[in-house]
C-alpha cells in the first residue's frame, strides 16, 4: 500500500481512501481491511478526480481540513471520496442543480456530514453567497460555458493563492472541434483570467475525450 497524495492510497494498483464508516459503503465498490483500518476502493472510470490521479497529475491540492466549493456534485460519488480525505474539520459545499441528483445527494449528506448540499445553478453564485472562502473550487459541470462559470466562482469564493480543479468534457463544449483544440482554448481562457496552470492531463481511456486541469489563482 502506498500513499500517493495525503489521504489517497494505492492498494494493489487500485485507488482508495480510508473509510470512516466501518462496513458501510454509499455506492457499489469494494471495502478492504488493512490491519485496523478499512479502505474504500475509488473507481477512476466513475470519477474524473480519480482518473486524473491515475493519469499521474502532479498536484492534488485536496487534503485534510480542506474547504471545497464543488460545482456539479451529482449524486455525490466523487464528493464521498473527497469527504474521506478532508475529514471532519474539512467541508465540501456541494452545488447541484438537478433535483433528481440532489435528492440522492441529500441522502448521502445525512451520513457524510462534512458535505453541505446546495440546490442551485452554478451560474448564479449569488444564490450561495453565504458560504465561506475556500481552498479549492472543484468544477465538473459539463457545460459549454464551464470555464467562465469556474472563473466567476473562483473570483467570488477562492482564498488567495488557492486552487481550481476542473474536469473538461470536450463534447459539451463544442462537438465540431477536436478535444485537443478545446483543451488548449480553455487553458488559454484560464491563463487570460490570471490563473497559473499547475498541471493538466487528458483522461482517456478512463474518461473518453475528457481532460483535468489543476490551476492556481
Ligand atoms: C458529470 S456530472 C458530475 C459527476 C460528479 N462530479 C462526480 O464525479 O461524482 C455533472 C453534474 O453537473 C450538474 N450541473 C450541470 N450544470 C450545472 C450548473 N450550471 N449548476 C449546477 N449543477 C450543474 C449536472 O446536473 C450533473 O449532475
Amino acid at each position: 500500500m502506498k500513499e500517493i497524495f495525503p489521504g489517497v492510497f494505492s492498494i494493489n494498483n487500485r485507488l482508495a481512501t480510508e473509510n470512516p464508516f466501518s462496513g458501510y459503503k454509499p455506492f457499489d465498490g469494494e471495502l478492504l481491511k488493512k490491519g485496523k483500518k478499512e479502505f474504500r476502493m475509488w473507481n477512476p472510470t466513475r470519477s474524473k478526480a480519480g482518473a486524473a490521479i491515475k493519469k499521474g497529475i502532479k498536484e492534488f491540492p485536496i487534503k485534510k481540513d480542506s474547504k471545497i466549493l464543488y460545482l456539479g456534485a451529482a449524486h455525490g460519488y466523487t464528493p464521498s471520496f473527497l469527504s474521506n480525505i478532508i475529514g471532519k474539520k474539512g467541508v465540501i459545499y456541494a452545488v447541484e442543480f438537478s433535483e433528481r441528483c440532489f435528492n440522492e445527494l441529500l441522502i448521502l449528506c445525512l451520513k457524510y456530514k462534512n458535505i453541505v448540499p446546495i440546490l442551485a445553478d452554478a451560474r448564479k453564485p449569488e444564490l450561495y453567497y453565504w458560504i465561506e472562502k475556500v481552498d479549492v473550487v472543484y468544477v465538473d459541470i459539463a457545460q459549454p460555458d464551464e470555464t467562465e462559470i469556474a472563473v466567476r466562482n473562483c473570483k467570488e469564493f477562492l482564498k488567495p493563492n488557492s486552487y481550481l480543479m476542473m474536469a473538461i468534457k470536450s463534447r459539451s463544449i463544442d462537438v465540431t472541434k477536436s478535444p485537443k483544440e478545446i483543451y488548449k482554448n480553455e487553458i488559454k481562457k484560464l491563463k487570460n483570467s490570471g490563473f497559473k496552470i499547475i498541471d493538466w492531463k487528458t483522461l482517456d481511456p478512463l474518461e473518453k475525450a475528457h481532460a483535468f486541469i489543476v490551476a492556481k489563482l
